[in-house]
């Protein structure tokens, strides 16, 4: 079984971030958290920082596109990170760092792609969409991530029907309670993966 550095990228409340942190000081997953990155000075940074993970704001603002690079570069290979998860992450990552991490970019997604993705799509936006379009059933997808938004290949996706009178919130709180269960899943399937 593989173990793996992870570094998360948040720019929120890192529900999800916290959720993968547990499931690592539980034994769920044997990879461990040792960077998180976000590009302002987020709530979700908390957590990882009360228990001594190393976490740093970079922000594209009052950097050249080579710094931006280079300290997120510099980040991941001190911590010698071989796996990258985006977790609310509401910003494009370099195209150099996802031609480098190649297949070890995951994301996770509050719908089932490939509906409902692509630019502007995130959080809550994703979920008045579905209900708008009326879809019945939605769920979040965990995919790999390549150049373009929401395009990469699907790890896993769960299925749940929307109700006659759901809300977008209640559908983002059922929603995201099974992201906080998939994103490890999908961590564990990377994990056994014979290659
Ligand atoms: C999650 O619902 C995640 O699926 C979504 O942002 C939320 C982050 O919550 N991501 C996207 O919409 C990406 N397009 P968290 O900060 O509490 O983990």
């Amino acid at each position: 079984m593989k173990s793996y550095n992870i570094a998360a990228y948040i720019s929120g409340s890192g529900s999800n971030l916290k959720s993968i942190i547990d499931s690592s000081l539980n034994g769920n997953i044997s990879s461990k958290v040792r960077l998180v990155i976000a590009n302002r000075d987020v709530s979700g940074l908390d957590y990882p920082r009360s228990l001594g993970i190393d976490t740093a704001v970079i922000s594209r603002d009052n950097l050249s596109r080579d710094e931006f690079l280079d300290a997120q570069l510099d980040l991941l290979n001190r911590h010698k990170i071989n796996l990258i998860i985006l977790a609310g992450y509401l910003k494009k990552l370099p195209p150099e760092i996802v031609r480098k991490f190649n297949n070890r970019i995951l994301n996770i997604h509050p719908a089932l792609l490939p509906k409902f993705g692509g630019k502007g799509m995130h959080g809550m936006n994703v979920h008045r969409a579905v209900i708008e379009s009326g879809e019945i059933f939605s769920g979040p997808t965990v995919h790999f991530v390549d150049e373009i938004y929401d395009n990469g290949r699907i790890l896993l996706q769960q299925k749940i029907e929307i109700g006659p009178d759901e809300t977008p919130e209640n559908l983002q709180k059922r929603v995201l309670e099974i992201e906080h269960r998939i994103y490890s899943e999908a961590i564990k399937i990377l994990e056994d993966r014979e290659e």
